[in-house]
């Protein structure tokens, strides 16, 4: 099996690729990525050596480059995934978001390959009760989830006129490491090491469901293998909470690992102005993912964080290049003969 992997510089997707590299010994993975300002390939330094993964840089846009590539099935996770990012400047996340899935929905028709394509729980919106299933409507509300919801109707209307072979997942909220510092929790963990203010939007009474990554690359895993064609699965680990919670959590475990006093971080607690069209809640019920491949999430929230605060503590390097604005260059001196093509 050569699989493609697009966005696989990315947060989830180079979680993903560790895991098929290790789960799969029999497989490739080409990992198709742009490098833009999320992209990075440090996130890979422990497999790019291997003889089962090839690096491409480029562009989900780029019709011609993905007629070029040889692959048997494709997982996509590329995407411009920030949704404050979206509300400033929306264009690159319809360029690829949605004119990218189009591109390898048409790659997947030409070859009758598989694709699983990557979605997200912010398609569905807000809701103040209840779970989204996979018959809730779509009722998305930033620039970045109507982007996502387009890109899931367009797999849709290829399946019902196409007949391609693809599925669908929509995940909730999640976090581990090599997360971009951008990014809720990588962000407070970050800035609470460098005893910076950590911005909290509005009230800081906002829900969402959290999972760690490395389930959701199970979950992902688990669909490729065993989901029917056609199929859209949700995957959370039912884990609700509210922003504030998080934050503080998170300044606990920090004061006590950096051996700080108990609350010496709190103050660091800003509120700030409210998100636009900010989304209340967000809770997903993975019911049929459980039912039908037998997935379940396995890392419980409060293990999981710890994990990932120390990860983050203990890669101080690798995210002070990222928040310095240094990575860029750091690229063009680690890898820069192969971004020259
Ligand atoms: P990310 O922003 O960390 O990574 C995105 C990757 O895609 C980057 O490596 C980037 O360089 C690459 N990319 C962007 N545009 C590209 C293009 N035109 N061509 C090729 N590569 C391009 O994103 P993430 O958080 O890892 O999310 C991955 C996927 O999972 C996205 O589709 C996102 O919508 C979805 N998702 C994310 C979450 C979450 O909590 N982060 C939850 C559910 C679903
Ligand atoms: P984020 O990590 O951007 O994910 P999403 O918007 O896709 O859910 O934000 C998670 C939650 O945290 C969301 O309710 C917005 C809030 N938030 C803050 O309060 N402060 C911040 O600096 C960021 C980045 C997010």
């Amino acid at each position: 099996m050569r699989l493609l992997i697009t966005g696989g510089a990315g947060f989830i997707a180079s979680n993903y690729i560790r895991h098929v590299l290790s789960a799969h010994p029999e497989y490739h993975v080409v990992n198709l990525d742009k490098l833009t300002y999320a992209g990075n390939l440090e996130n890979l330094r422990d497999i790019e050596a291997s003889e089962r993964y090839t690096f491409i840089r480029g562009d989900i846009c780029d019709r011609e480059l993905l007629e070029g590539i040889e692959f048997d099935a494709i997982i996509h996770f590329a995407a411009e995934s920030h949704v404050d990012r979206s509300i400033l400047d929306a264009r690159p996340f319809l360029e690829t978001n949605i004119m990218g899935t189009n591109n390898l929905l048409e790659i997947a028709r030409q070859r009758e390959c598989t694709l699983l394509h990557i979605s997200t729980d912010e398609v569905y919106g807000s809701t103040a009760e209840g779970f989204f299933n996979e018959d809730s409507p779509l009722m998305p509300n930033s620039p970045y989830a109507a982007s996502k919801a387009s890109s899931d109707l367009l797999v849709r209307s290829y399946i019902e006129t196409h007949n391609i072979r693809a599925m669908i997942t929509r995940c909730s909220n999640n976090y581990g490491p090599y997360q971009f510092p951008e990014k809720l929790i990588p962000l407070v963990i970050s800035n609470a090491a460098g005893r910076k203010p950590i911005p909290v939007y509005g009230d800081g009474m906002n829900v969402r469901d959290w999972i760690h990554v490395s389930d959701h690359c199970r979950a992902v895993d688990a669909v490729f293998h065993k989901g029917s064609a056609g199929e859209v699965y949700n995957i959370g680990s039912r884990n609700e909470m509210p922003n504030i919670e998080i934050v503080k959590l998170i300044l606990e475990t920090v004061a006590e690992r950096l051996g700080l006093e108990d609350g010496a971080l709190m103050d660091l607690i800003t509120y700030v102005d409210d998100r636009k069209g900010h989304d209340r809640r967000y809770a997903i019920d993975p019911a049929k993912i459980e039912r039908e491949t037998g997935w379940k999430p396995e890392t419980a929230f409060k293990e999981g964080i710890t994990g990932t605060i120390e990860w983050y503590l203990a890669h101080e390097e690798w995210w002070q290049r990222i928040v310095s604005g240094e990575y860029m260059n750091y690229y063009n001196v680690q890898y820069g003969e192969r971004l020259k093509n």
